[in-house]
């Protein structure tokens, strides 16, 4: 019987599979498949590569051309068909996934001012990074939130939430971070529309702020043992002055400048089980060296100008677009501006990368730390 052409990975080095296909192993494999099974040899060397293999590739999504796409969503679906009116962002490696790097997703979401979306509820975590607009609220569990530009908030995994833009308000962009691809795949993943399709806010208008978003301070007797932040929003003020307080008293990171991770306040730990955040700051003129580590990265220019260089390839920036480094990818990244500093919002899976014990970081040691551009 004829045999039918399969793959076979084979590698010419001591401990890896490097065996010939004959006549008869063919014949062997075909047997085995009709089994429901196959030889591991044959693709050994495909399943355990040497080093993380991202499918994803880096990609630059550029506001200025995204975001007339963004709004005209507003003329062609309404929310209460859409659900949620969001442009996602599909990297080409990961269309299966609908996936922006990795197991992450993004989208940029847009509201006018009296629009409401569904209170819902989902396995996934997901935040908001507010990009433009006056209004915008977020109500999660209860607790209702205002948020503006460069705010960033949680809408962690089982919470209820919805958001809206007052009618006082303006058309308000955001963007959209989940780990929805990470929970399919781990076939975890639950959707529930609230009964009612509204909550009622139940507490002081950002209360969690309020309580949870002092520096230094914990209010006596407070108690919080849920598996994501209380803190469930992070504002722009306080945060770009603390890159500014810190950056006077260090150099800083070679590799990312002023980094300050968004933490849960109560453990120090991530914001919420599967997804990390943090702002970092370039200083005027500052060039980061080159590393990689393990996990994938979404990150938003907050501020400022400037390029990243991502596996040899230059990707320049400035506010309001988004990029994204892949596992495993060399990045280092360039302010351009001379006298303005630049920040970086980022997202990432880290918190699951170390909590698996996966977490692994190389620096780029040569060419003084910096990536020669390939064409
Ligand atoms: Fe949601
Ligand atoms: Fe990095």
């Amino acid at each position: 019987m004829a045999t039918k052409a399969r793959e076979n990975h084979r590698e010419d080095v001591a401990g890896r599979a490097n065996v010939e296909d004959t006549p008869e192993l063919l014949a062997y494999y075909d047997e085995l498949e009709r089994l429901e099974a196959g030889a591991l040899w044959t693709v050994a060397n495909k399943i355990e590569p040497w080093a993380p293999k991202s499918s994803s590739v880096p990609v630059l999504w550029r506001y200025e051309d995204l975001r007339a796409h963004v709004l005209r969503s507003v003329e062609l679906v309404s929310p209460e068909k859409a659900g949620r009116r969001v442009i996602y962002l599909n990297n080409p490696g990961r269309r299966d996934h609908a996936a922006a790097v990795g197991w992450l997703y993004s989208g940029l979401q847009v509201m006018h001012p009296g629009e409401v979306a569904s209170a819902h509820a989902h396995s996934a975590s997901a935040l908001r990074f507010i990009m433009e607009g006056e209004g915008a609220y977020t109500i999660v569990d209860g607790h209702k939130m205002t948020l503006g530009a460069n705010d960033f908030v949680l809408t962690p995994n089982g919470t209820w939430h919805e958001h809206g833009v007052s009618s006082d308000g303006t058309p308000c962009i955001w963007q959209d971070g989940l780990d929805i691809p990470l929970v399919n795949m781990l076939e975890a993943n639950f959707y529930v529309v609230h009964p009612d399709l509204q909550q009622s806010v139940g507490y002081p208008v950002n209360d969690m702020t309020h309580t949870w978003g002092n520096p230094g301070l914990r209010p006596a007797g407070a108690e919080w043992s849920k598996g994501y932040s209380p803190l469930l929003k992070y504002e722009w003020a306080p945060t770009y002055e603390a890159l500014q307080r810190y950056g006077k008293a260090t150099d800083g990171s070679p590799y990312d400048g002023i980094l300050m991770n968004y933490v849960n306040p109560v453990t120090g730990g991530p914001v919420m089980q599967t997804i990390g955040a943090s702002m970092q700051m370039l200083r005027p003129g500052e060039s980061t060296r080159a590393h990689r580590h393990t996990g994938s990265f979404i990150y938003q220019v907050a501020k400022g100008s400037g390029h990243s260089i991502i596996d040899g390839k230059r990707f320049d920036w400035k506010e309001r677009d988004i990029f994204c480094v892949p596992s495993w990818a060399w990045h280092e990244h360039v302010n351009a501006s001379a006298s303005e500093d630049a920040c970086l919002f980022t997202f990432n899976d880290l918190p699951v990368m170390h909590a698996l014990g996966l977490y692994r970081e190389e620096a780029f040691g040569d060419n003084g730390g910096r990536q020669p551009l390939v064409a």
